[in-house]
This record gives C-alpha cells, sequence and structure tokens, in this order.
C-alpha cells in the first residue's frame, strides 16, 4: 500500500483514486507548491499524480524531484508538458516529426496577428482559418471565425484574457471531419493507446452553445479503424521518443475526407474521458504507472463493455460560478448500473452542497453504449438541485451514425 497525493479534486481525479482505491489516497487542489511539498513530507507520500495541465505546465514534477528524491510524479516534466502549455511548440514537434496537422502561422504579438488578419480577409478567401491562443487558456483558447470582425473580437479577448504574460497566437487551417480523442500511457520510449473516446464540448444539445470542459463522452467508438489507430500510435511513439515523454499523452484527432491530423496534443487525462476511458481499464493502475516511472514496458488489458457519462453542471456554467453554495439531493433510488463521480460537491452536516459548475458525473458501463446512456438517463432525474443542467444527447449522433456497429 503506498501513499499517494492526487492534485486536482474533479469527476476525473474521483474516478483516477477508485482506480487506485487499494491506496491511501490525498487529495490537494491548489497550484501551491510549499504547501504540495509539505503535504508530502507529512503524508509520507510515494507518489504524486499531478492530473491537471494546470500543475505540469509550471513544472511540479521538476520542483519536486529536485526538493524530495524519494517522491515519484506520474505525468511530464516542464518541457514535455509544453505539448499542452504551448500551441506553438506543439506545432512545431508535429511538422518535425511529420504529423499530420493543419497548417498554420505563430504570431508573438497582437499587432503582428492583426496585420496577417487583415491582409488575409483582404484577399478572396478559399479556407477558413482557426485562431488558438498559444498559451494555457482554461479551455477558452479557440475561436472559429467566420469573419474578419469575428477575427478580430476573437484576438482581442485572446489578448486581454490572457492568464500569464502574453504567450502569442497561432492561426491555422480550418479542417472539417469528426473528431475523436486517443490517449496514451508512455513510459518515455513508447504509446501504450487507450480505446478511443468522444467528448461532447459543448454546452447545449447538437453541439450548439460555447465550449465547455466537457459535457459527456464515450468509449469506445470505431470512428479510427484499425490502420488508422496503428498509424495514430507509430506518430505517437515518435513524439514519446522524441521528448522522452511520460505520462498519459492525450491526442485530438480530427478525421477527414483527406485522411487523419492531429488538432492538438494535452499532457493529461481528459475529463470527462477519464470516467469513461478508466472505467474500461482491467489492469491495475498502479503497476501501469509504476512501470511507466521506471521505463519499462506496460502490459494493459482492457474490457470489452462500452461506457458513457453524462455531466451534471449549474446552468450559470460555462460563464460563471455560485457565491451562495445550494443543495444537492441524491435520491436512495438510484440503480446500481449508474455510478457516480463528485466533481463539485462538498458536504456539510451530512447534506451535500455545490458552488455549480461541474457538480456531478454520472457513469454507466454496460455492453452497448446505448445501454450505458439508457441507465444513466433513467435515473439522471433523481438527483436535483436549483439549476441542474445536464446534456440529454450525449451519444446520440454516434447512435444513428453506427446503428449497425456498436
Ligand atoms: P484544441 O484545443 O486545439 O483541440 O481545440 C479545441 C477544439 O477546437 C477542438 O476540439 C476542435 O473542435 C476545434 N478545432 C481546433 N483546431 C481545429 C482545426 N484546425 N479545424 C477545425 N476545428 C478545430
Ligand atoms: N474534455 C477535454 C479535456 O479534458 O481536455
Amino acid at each position: 500500500m503506498n501513499n499517494i497525493l492526487i492534485l486536482g479534486n474533479g469527476g476525473r481525479e474521483k474516478v483516477i483514486s477508485e482506480k487506485l482505491k487499494n491506496h491511501n489516497i490525498h487529495f490537494y487542489s491548489e497550484n501551491h507548491f510549499q504547501k504540495i511539498k509539505q503535504i508530502c513530507l507529512e503524508k509520507n507520500i510515494d507518489l504524486v499524480i499531478p492530473s491537471s495541465e494546470v500543475y505540469l505546465c509550471s513544472g511540479i514534477k521538476d520542483a519536486l524531484q529536485k526538493t524530495l528524491k524519494n517522491v515519484k510524479v506520474y505525468g511530464p516534466n516542464k518541457f514535455q508538458a509544453k505539448l499542452e502549455g504551448s500551441k506553438y511548440f506543439s506545432k512545431k514537434i508535429m511538422n518535425e516529426l511529420n504529423l499530420p496537422t493543419a497548417e498554420f502561422a505563430y504570431f508573438k504579438t497582437f499587432n503582428d496577428v492583426s496585420t496577417y488578419l487583415e491582409t488575409f480577409y483582404r484577399k478572396k478567401r478559399e479556407q477558413d482559418i482557426v485562431i488558438k491562443y498559444s498559451g494555457l487558456a482554461k479551455g477558452k483558447g479557440v475561436y472559429l471565425p467566420k469573419d474578419y470582425q469575428e477575427a478580430k473580437n476573437a484576438i482581442i479577448e485572446l489578448h486581454q484574457n490572457s492568464l500569464d504574460n502574453f504567450k502569442g497566437i497561432v492561426v491555422e487551417q480550418k479542417l472539417v471531419g469528426t473528431e475523436v480523442s486517443v490517449l496514451a500511457f508512455c513510459n518515455g520510449n513508447k504509446a501504450y493507446l487507450m480505446p478511443q473516446a468522444q467528448d461532447y464540448k459543448r454546452i447545449y444539445d447538437n453541439d450548439k452553445g460555447p465550449n465547455t470542459g466537457g459535457m459527456g463522452a464515450i468509449c469506445p467508438v470505431n470512428v479510427l479503424t484499425k490502420e488508422e489507430l496503428i498509424l495514430v500510435n507509430n506518430y505517437m511513439d515518435t513524439v514519446v521518443k522524441k521528448l522522452h515523454y511520460n505520462g498519459v499523452l492525450y491526442a485530438g484527432i480530427m478525421k477527414t475526407n483527406n485522411g487523419i491530423y492531429f488538432l492538438e496534443f494535452n499532457c493529461r487525462f481528459g475529463d470527462p474521458e477519464a470516467q469513461v476511458i478508466l472505467n474500461l481499464l482491467e489492469s491495475d493502475l498502479y503497476d501501469i504507472i509504476n512501470d511507466s516511472i521506471k521505463n519499462k514496458p506496460l502490459t494493459i488489458k482492457w474490457s470489452n463493455n462500452h461506457a458513457a457519462t453524462v455531466v451534471l453542471s449549474h446552468v450559470d456554467y460555462p460563464y460563471s460560478k455560485l457565491e451562495e453554495p445550494v443543495k444537492v439531493e441524491i435520491s436512495e433510488n438510484i440503480d446500481n448500473t449508474v455510478k457516480m463521480y463528485y466533481a463539485n460537491i462538498q458536504e456539510k452536516k451530512n447534506q451535500l452542497y455545490t458552488t455549480g459548475g461541474r457538480v456531478l458525473n454520472m457513469v454507466s458501463v454496460d455492453n452497448s453504449i446505448q445501454q450505458a446512456l439508457e441507465n444513466i438517463y433513467n435515473n439522471i432525474y433523481k438527483i436535483t438541485y436549483n439549476g441542474v443542467f445536464y446534456r440529454r444527447d450525449i451519444g446520440s449522433n454516434y447512435k444513428i451514425k453506427n446503428k449497425n456497429k456498436i
């Protein structure tokens, strides 16, 4: 039994801890190095799992390894985490290693990108563009403008909202196709793919409204063929080898009529993708992590089941959180076909409360995605709070498109 510190405290972190239930788990969710170090010492922590990019991109692994020699950290170091922390770095690596990705240009200053956009929209366009903040943007860094005005507004917003000093902007060619997430456990030499998953990023049904962290997910999907998965695996292997990447590597992929393209890399599990993917993992997660850290080959077994998750959020999400917590009531009659992971729920005197955002994930594992979703939607109304919100169409487009395949 090991003492494990998980950095983060949402639904993703709850499923990670469930997979490590034979160990002593502690949670901490601020990016405060001295406090993290103090917990490691007080609780005699053997392993730290920084589960969000915020810790990894700010170099938690490098800092912990420098000061606490006996603590293992699962995840990339600061340089490797630039795959997520800097879109420019990520695109450069993709080009260097010949990974298929949208054509792009990088602009360091607001004025440079501004001038580029003026010229771009003055000419007759054959191609739409995507505008991305190069640094971390908490899921709010990507714009798909329809015209010059929208593009201009996007760069103004990105410039004003940059959390850190302005990290520049990537402008790239817009791709059309089907998106899929392919995550991998990486041991410094090789990427071991997890089953492909899809998440639902927009807030409203039919993929309308603003982007969120994710409102639901399904796994496995069969967007990519076996041959395409081998190709993706080979491409991800080259990235892992080049950077000696250790930890979870998440590739956002677009399958187009012209083949597969890498949209982005994340340096950690997705939320809520982890809630479905890890529910299909049969091997011991601790062994996978431990072997990865030791650069050993990994043996990973997946179940043949199907998993779905629907996120319950507050109607104010993704715009704002609540100032006053509201009560959350969870009925006792919830079927045992579904599991729940608290994403933002606190308990006080036997009563549950939330301050909004993404509140809770309902997950089901069954012999088809449709059945898993049916289990969830048959139970979801049994959770009530003021302002409860969830998408009613998770998995439905997939069901229609792949009627005979799942
Ligand atoms: P990213 O953070 O780069 O994955 O972007 C977030 C979302 O923006 C993706 O999940 C896509 O839906 C969309 N997106 C990003 N890049 C492109 C692109 N080149 N073409 C079309 N859509 C894109
Ligand atoms: N659900 C998308 C992400 O975690 O990046």
